[in-house]
C-alpha cells in the first residue's frame, strides 16, 4: 500500500474530525471497501485509534507519536516550507541529505525529516545526539534570491518560528536564547545549524537544520544541568509530527515577513518578546575581548543590542552571549 494513500485517509479523517463513512472514502479515493479496510488496520497496527462505528463508518480518536511520511504528509500543509517532503527512519544528517538533495535540483521548501541520525552536525563542528525514537531532526531547503548577509537572519526566522510552534504546542515557557538556541527554564532544547552554498557571489542554496529535543527521557550527566527535553520539563509527552507541522506553518508566515524588506524589521518584536537575554545582564564572547552590557533586544539586522557599562552601545553581530 502506498503511503499516500494512507496520507489521504488520515486527511480526511482528521479534517472531517467525526465519522467518515466507508462509502465516501471509496468514493473520494477511488478505491475498493477492501482497500479501505485493509488501510484501516495497518493504521491501527501503527498505533492510531480508530474507531469503527456500525453504519456511521470510522473516526480517529487519537494519534500515536509517530513519524512517518503519511502522518507528516497528511499536516503541513503550507504554502512553502515542507511543500515537499521526505522522511527517513536512519539517515547520516538531515541537513547532508538536504544538501545532497539541493545538487539534484530539489526545489526551495523541500523539508527533510529524520527519527535517527548517526552522524548529526552541530555548530562549531560539534556532533549533534540523535537517537531514535524521541526527538526531531529536520532541515528546510530555502533557494534565496537576497544576498548571503542576510542568511544569518534566517536562523533567526526559524529560531521564531520553532519557539512559536513549541510555545502554541506545550505551553511551556519556550525562550530563545540568542541567536538561535530555544531554552526552557534555561536549559536547550533546540539547537539550529544553517549552512550555506555559494555560487561565484550569489547564494545557490542553504539548508536549516533543527533538532529539537521533545520525548527524550533523560541526558548524560555532563550536560543534564543545560540541555534537557520538552517532555522534561513538562512532564508529558508531546506529538513530534504535530510540532513539525506548527513549526512549518510558522516559519511559513514569517519567511513571507521576512522577505518583505529581506531583514528582521517586521519579525523584531515577535523575537524580542521571546528573548531570554532581553534587559539582563550579557556576558559577550567577543574573540577580541570579552565583555559585559545590557541586552536590549535585536535590531532589524538580527544583531543583538547590547548597552555596555559606560554607556556606549555595541551592535552585536556574531558569536556567542552567556546569560
Ligand atoms: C547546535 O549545535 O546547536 C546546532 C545543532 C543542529 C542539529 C540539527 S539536527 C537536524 C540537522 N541535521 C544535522 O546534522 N544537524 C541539524
Amino acid at each position: 500500500m502506498t503511503s499516500s494513500r494512507k496520507t489521504e485517509v488520515l486527511q480526511l479523517l482528521r479534517n472531517s474530525g467525526d465519522y467518515v463513512s466507508g462509502q465516501q472514502i471509496c468514493e473520494t479515493l477511488g478505491i475498493s471497501r477492501t482497500a479501505v479496510w485493509k488501510i484501516m488496520n495497518q493504521l491501527k497496527e501503527e498505533g492510531y485509534e480508530i474507531e469503527a462505528g456500525q453504519n456511521k463508518g470510522y473516526r480517529l480518536n487519537g494519534t500515536p507519536d509517530v513519524l512517518s511520511l503519511a502522518e507528516l504528509q497528511s499536516r503541513v500543509k503550507t504554502r512553502m516550507a515542507g511543500k515537499e517532503l521526505l522522511y527517513f527512519d536512519v539517515i547520516d544528517s538531515t541537513n547532508l541529505e538536504a544538501k545532497r538533495r539541493a545538487e539534484e535540483g530539489a526545489p526551495e521548501g523541500l523539508l527533510i525529516v529524520a527519527d535517527k541520525q548517526v552522524a548529526g552536525r552541530g555548530r562549531r563542528g560539534r556532533s549533534w545526539e540523535s537517537p531514535a525514537g524521541a526527538n526531531i531532526f529536520m532541515t528546510l531547503l530555502l533557494r534565496p534570491s537576497y544576498s548571503a548577509d542576510c542568511v544569518s537572519m534566517v536562523t533567526l526566522v526559524m529560531a521564531l518560528s520553532v519557539a512559536q510552534a513549541i510555545e502554541e504546542v506545550s505551553k511551556l515557557p519556550v525562550r530563545i536564547k540568542w541567536p538561535n538556541d530555544i531554552v526552557v527554564n534555561k536549559k536547550k532544547v533546540v539547537g539550529i545549524l544553517t549552512e550555506l552554498t555559494m555560487e561565484a557571489d550569489y547564494v545557490q542554496y542553504m539548508v536549516s537544520g533543527v533538532g529539537i529535543n521533545v520525548n527524550q527521557t533523560s541526558f548524560p550527566e555532563e550536560i543534564s544541568a543545560t540541555a534537557s527535553s520538552l517532555y522534561l520539563e513538562k512532564g508529558q509527552k508531546v506529538n513530534r509530527a504535530l510540532l513539525v507541522q506548527k513549526s512549518m506553518e510558522h516559519f511559513d508566515e514569517n519567511y513571507e515577513i521576512f522577505c518583505r524588506t529581506d531583514d528582521m524589521t517586521g519579525l523584531i518584536g515577535a523575537y524580542n518578546t521571546l528573548l531570554v537575554n532581553k534587559e539582563v545582564t550579557v556576558r559577550v564572547l567577543d574573540p577580541r575581548g570579552e565583555y559585559e552590557g545590557i541586552a536590549h533586544g535585536i535590531n532589524e539586522k538580527g544583531e543583538l543590542i547590547v548597552e555596555k557599562e559606560d554607556g556606549s552601545v555595541e551592535n552585536v553581530y556574531a558569536g556567542e552571549v552567556s546569560v
